[in-house]
């Protein structure tokens, strides 16, 4: 969001004002008053375009701060429901640019995309007028040093008279994208005041996931209210687990395993009413019970969900430890299990693991013997 931006861009010394963000309306009073009583009130959302949709709004007040405050949360902009609102001075505007950094997949390289034509009319300016849009490439290993910045102020065509603050603004907005291994760094407008200044009027930011283990600061930014409640419970136990539409749970090891399962299961569907898999989840290589029941405690969360489908190809866990997983896993969930599993396994030990499951003889699991027809069977347990 963008005052979450803002605080990335404060901390590498991006020009911003921070403002003040408030959850309900007559706490915008007093905030309003702090900022010298003429703000801007604006939705915070993780979308674009808030400013044509309603909610960016200037109040001359801090009464009327409150009610635009009170327009304004609780809106819906583009499906994403308003809980907050940023309140910020207003800003002495004599021209707005946009900027941004990105990763440039197709070219294995990042990319600046500036323009001096920037405000909340720059996807029309890049369709009508796309001279008005500059592009530099950037190479990864030398990164935005004085050269590239020069390179960049001068493409995008800045006004002389900001030509030397841009350069510095460039390089700080290149602090942000590099240090925050951030994705996207999208700042606009960017405004040229008028006193002369650039500041960050707008900031978009994407972070790297990937990178989370070295920003625990970034913690902070996930917004757990959006993620689906049992993507967000299989995150804290540490599971990959994405929810999808269908109706038969998936559990399998190895993230390839897991996706050929998906395709295996939708196609066996086909013949039985067009049943779907309802989710990812791979379990990782150490199938323990712990693991399992915790795999099995998501799944069985989903309502949607009629059988599941257990796959697990025996490796450096072999297979009778698999099993152990699931019948542990069984007596750990009780009641809690409730619809039909079938298992596959195969691989490391595999006659030891199917013998398990044999003896334990649980009434709600089924054995089979290949990826094929588990599928099957679970897709016409599902359709049931
Ligand atoms: N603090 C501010 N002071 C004055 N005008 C602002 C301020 N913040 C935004 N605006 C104006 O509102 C427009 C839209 O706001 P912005 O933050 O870019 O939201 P969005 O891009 O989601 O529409 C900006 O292009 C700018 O003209
Ligand atoms: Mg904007």
């Amino acid at each position: 969001m963008e005052y979450q931006a803002k605080e990335l861009f404060a901390k590498h010394d991006v020009p911003v004002t921070l403002g003040t963000v408030v959850e309900k309306a007559e706490d915008a009073s007093a905030a309003a008053e702090a900022l010298g009583g003429r703000v801007v009130v604006k939705a915070q959302v993780k979308i674009g375009g808030r400013g044509k949709a309603g909610g960016v709004k200037l109040a001359e007040n801090p009464d009327e701060a409150v009610a635009r405050a009170n327009d304004i949360l609780g809106m819906d902009i583009k499906g994403h429901t308003v809980h907050r609102v940023l309140l910020a001075p207003t800003a002495d505007i004599a021209e707005e640019y946009y900027f941004s950094f990105l990763v440039d997949r197709a070219n294995r390289n990042y990319l600046c995309i500036a323009s001096i034509e920037g405000g909340v009319e720059i996807e029309e300016v890049a369709r009508t007028n796309p001279d008005a849009v500059a592009k530099v490439a950037i190479d990864p290993q030398t990164g935005v040093d004085d050269a590239k910045a020069a390179e960049i102020v001068s493409a995008t065509r800045f006004p002389a008279e900001v030509a030397d603050e841009a350069k510095d603004v460039v390089k700080k907005l290149w602090d942000v994208f590099i240090k925050e291994d951030a994705s996207l760094v999208e700042v606009n407008p960017l405004v040229r005041l008028g006193d002369g200044h650039l500041e960050a009027l707008d900031g978009k930011v994407t972070l790297d996931e990937n990178a989370e283990f070295r920003h625990e600061d970034h913690a902070k930014f996930e917004d757990k209210a959006a993620a689906d409640p049992l993507e967000q419970q299989a995150k804290e136990k540490g599971l990959n687990y994405v929810k999808l539409d269908g109706s038969v749970g998936i559990i399998g090891n190895g993230a390839g395993l897991v996706m050929s399962t998906l395709d295996v299961v939708a196609y066996a569907g086909e013949a039985h009413s067009g049943v779907k898999p309802a989710n990812f989840l791979d379990i990782g290589g150490g199938a323990s019970a712990e693991v399992m029941a915790n795999g099995l405690h998501i799944i069985l969360g989903d309502p949607q969900v009629k059988s599941v489908f257990v796959n697990v190809f025996g490796g450096i866990t072999a297979c009778d430890e698999v099993a152990n997983g699931i019948v542990h896993a069984l007596e750990l969930l009780g009641d809690e299990a409730n619809k039909p599993l079938v298992v596959r396994l195969d691989g490391n030990n595999v006659e030891e693991g199917r013998r398990i499951l044999n003896d334990a003889n649980h009434p709600l699991v089924t054995l089979a013997e290949t990826m094929d027809g588990g599928a099957d069977r679970a897709a016409e347990l599902a359709a049931q």
